[in-house]
């Protein structure tokens, strides 16, 4: 009977100890939450539910990181909701702000639901003291035809956003790497019967779409925003039919443009632009234009953000190298407090089911001067004190 109870003690002791212990790691992690990044898997907000901010870009403000992503719902990849906002100070816990730009309810609005915004990118001008939302906008209904650009500013980071507008940029003006001969050009689209012919191609390298577009503005589709050192910010965006990258100064304001501007790989077929500058040098990143699907990113770098630009291999490299493991580009996040320390931000995605698309952050390596990325599993910021 005496040892019967000693047991019974013995076992309600460890039993006691054992929740105890369980519960204190519990908590540490609920506490700590994540500490990791883990490439393409679901990644949980504050509240538990998976990040949705896609085609996103980052603003460091304030000592915090503020996430701008397209939202997007179970079914559609169009907008229904708008562009969302999240917080973070460590990179890894994010938590949900709320909805930056909303989709309007008003029928026939630029920015009404079942439009599509893209690729949203913010950035803050000291001047104003404005936030300055940038994004691919396609009007209701008319497929990727518009290929506009949509401008919203806030006083707060996180929003409330006001739309402004949305216009095709540079009306009326000449990028300043075409030639006088490409300029006066009589060929005309109405030269070709077909896409793709090698003439066709020389045509576009040579500025067909350019001049087509020359009167209502060009086309601007996949974009992100560049600030310099110096503070000036830079548009950069799929235009001529997604055939040719523009890069195309914006006004002190950020507001508007200030008519410089350039044509990139002429007919080389990028979109999803990503761009950071490292030691005075600039390296943009892209991908093809395969829709949704995957495909091999390609490397760039310039000494002036005028070019001229020389691209390099695919910095991926690796098992999926060649699908840029499963992902598109869409921002390069320099990591505050870091010399060197570049995240590349992707997007896997998923338009069966467009909320689940996850997100492939890797950190940047250089090798021979060149950015080049690995995959991993999982990782974290200290990878930068090592690679430095
Ligand atoms: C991709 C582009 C995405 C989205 C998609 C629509 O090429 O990068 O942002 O526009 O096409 O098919």
């Amino acid at each position: 009977m005496k040892l019967r109870s000693i047991q019974l003690v013995s076992f309600l002791l460890t039993l006691f100890l054992a929740s105890t212990l369980i519960g204190c790691s519990l908590e540490k992690k609920q506490t700590l939450g994540f500490q990791n990044f883990y490439p393409g898997k679901l990644w949980s907000d504050a509240d538990s539910v998976h990040i949705n901010a896609h085609g996103g870009g980052i603003l460091y403000y304030d000592n915090t990181y503020y996430w701008f992503g397209e939202h997007k719902s179970a079914h559609t990849s169009s907008a229904q909701v708008g562009v969302n906002c999240y917080s973070s100070t460590d990179l890894y816990n994010w938590k949900h702000e709320g909805v930056a730009l909303s989709v309007n309810d008003s029928v026939g609005s630029d920015i009404e639901a079942c439009c599509v915004m893209e690729r949203p990118k913010v950035i803050y001008n000291a001047e104003t003291q404005q936030f300055v939302l940038y994004f691919h906008l396609e009007l209701k209904g008319k497929g990727y035809s518009a290929a506009h650009v949509g401008i919203a500013i806030s006083d707060k980071v996180t929003g409330p956003y006001t739309y402004l507008r949305s216009l095709r940029p540079n009306p009326g003006i000449w990028p300043q790497n075409m030639k006088g001969e490409q300029q006066t050009s009589t060929i005309t689209t109405d030269n070709f019967s077909a896409w793709w012919t090698e003439e066709w191609m020389q045509a576009v390298k040579d500025g067909l779409f350019v001049r087509r577009d020359f009167e209502g503005g060009q086309m601007s589709r996949d974009m992100t925003l560049f600030v310099d050192d110096d503070g000036k910010a830079y548009h950069i965006f799929a235009s001529e039919e997604n055939l040719t990258l523009h890069i195309a100064e914006l006004s002190d304001d950020y507001l508007s443009y200030t008519g410089t501007y350039i044509r990139v790989a002429p007919g080389g077929h990028n979109e999803a632009p990503a761009i950071f500058k490292k030691n005075g040098k600039y390296f943009m990143i892209t991908s093809g234009c395969t829709g949704w699907d995957p495909n091999a990113a390609r490397l760039f770098s310039a000494e002036s953000i005028w070019g001229p630009w020389t691209q390099h291999p695919n910095p991926c490299v690796g098992p999926d190298a060649d699908l840029t493991f499963h992902s598109q580009s869409t921002y390069i996040l320099p990591v505050a407090g870091k010399d060197d320390a570049f995240i590349f931000m992707a997007d896997r995605w998923t338009p069966k089911k467009p909320i689940e698309a996850s997100y492939i952050w890797l950190p940047i390596q250089f090798e021979n001067g060149l950015p080049v990325l690995k995959w991993q599993d999982q990782w974290d910021l200290s990878v930068f004190n090592e690679t430095k």
